[in-house]
């Protein structure tokens, strides 16, 4: 017998995108955002007493809960602070899931659930979107215990109304959780929901639309029983002090939230426009990112070639994907030197 669980030795474990060492590059491939955060947020950081580090931090991040409620709108019983959106997905599945409770959602989608589920030795049932990305209507017929729609849903971009995502909370038995990850960029989201469903849970980050990566911080908002639950199966301190400190500081700053979030989609309409003169087929992206396709040449060779003048987008070698591009948004800058490098890859491919 081997020491880790059989579970545990078969799954290959999740791939997070390449984070090159070198900075003189262009890194388009783990949708960051390209502007720092909040100017709030370094003068919070500056500010941190190291006499914190010395004692636990807060475990529910008051000052953040509060915070985030006036935002969306809620109480600070609805909201739960995690160590990254991914803590959430794993508190989720450790608290809804297990051998006789599967979960379900839509394929492709975000490659972290199948890791999870397999951890978790729990059944994950895949339903695969059409090629518009609809939200599939086998979804409903699972019975699954956790049901997770990624909305805004990487790496497609795509988005499903919120008259959609109530119709599906108000069918489904078990738990909907909507990764929200990517909702900073959509003109719409589904917060609301939790109002008036008891089984919603949103799934919120604060690496994308606030600058934050490196920070680790993501938080949940759903019904007060649901957050109650979901606290029983966190680890006792999972957000430190540091990253309360300037993860507060940063989701108050909602002006510059806007100004960051606002220019991100500004210039992730520009790229759309640049790579569909470039034949690439582009749907509509509600994102960070945009999935580019072209038939004049192999998405794995662009990706090589891309690499080999420092410029790194992801590639997935995947059922559905095998020959698409995700491209996060830089700034325009970053995005016409991808579009010019696209330009020079696709006219040598026509040439040879
Ligand atoms: C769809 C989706 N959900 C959740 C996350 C988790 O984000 P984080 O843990 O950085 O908050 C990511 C990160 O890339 C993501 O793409």
């Amino acid at each position: 017998m081997g020491y880790f669980r059989d579970n545990v030795e078969k799954v290959k474990g999740y791939e997070p995108g390449f984070q090159p060492k070198s900075v003189d590059i262009i890194k388009l491939n783990t949708n960051e955002n390209p502007y720092l955060p909040s100017p709030q947020a370094v003068e919070a950081f500056s500010r941190i007493n190291v006499e914190h580090f010395r004692r636990y931090p807060d475990p529910v991040a008051t000052v953040f809960r509060e915070a985030a409620a006036e935002i969306h709108g809620v109480r600070p019983e609805n909201i739960m602070c995690c160590n990254g959106g991914d803590e959430l997905l794993t508190i989720a599945f450790r608290a809804f899931c297990d051998e006789n409770r599967p979960v379900a959602y839509p394929v492709p989608t975000y490659s972290l659930y199948p890791v999870l589920a397999n951890l978790q030795n729990c059944q994950a049932l895949e339903v695969p979107f059409d090629r518009e990305f609809n939200l599939p209507v086998d979804l409903i017929k699972t019975n699954a215990a956790l049901t997770i729609v990624c909305n805004p849903n990487a790496p497609s971009g795509s988005f499903i109304s919120v008259g959609e995502m109530a119709s599906l909370a108000d069918d489904l038995s078990g738990v909907l959780l909507i990764d929200e990850a990517y909702a900073d960029f959509a003109d719409e989201n589904c917060a609301g929901l939790v109002k008036n469903f008891d089984n919603v849970i949103i799934l919120r980050s604060m690496s994308k639309g606030y600058g934050l990566a490196g920070l680790r911080f993501g938080y949940a908002i759903a019904p007060a029983d649901l957050i109650s639950g979901l606290m029983k199966v966190k680890d006792s301190y999972n957000v430190d002090a540091v990253a309360i400190a300037v993860a507060t500081a940063a989701i108050k700053d909602q002006e510059y939230f806007r100004q960051t979030t606002g220019k991100v989609k500004k210039a992730r309409e520009l790229l759309v426009a640049q790579l569909r003169a470039l034949k690439f087929e582009v749907p509509r992206s509600y994102s960070n990112f945009v999935l580019a396709e072209t038939k004049r040449c192999q998405a794995r060779v662009i990706y090589d070639k891309l690499v080999q003048r420092n410029i790194y987008v992801r590639y997935f070698d995947l059922p559905g994907l095998e020959n698409k591009l995700r491209i996060t948004v830089g700034t325009t800058e970053q995005n016409d030197r991808v579009v010019m490098a696209l330009k020079e890859i696709l006219e040598t491919a026509g040439s040879a």
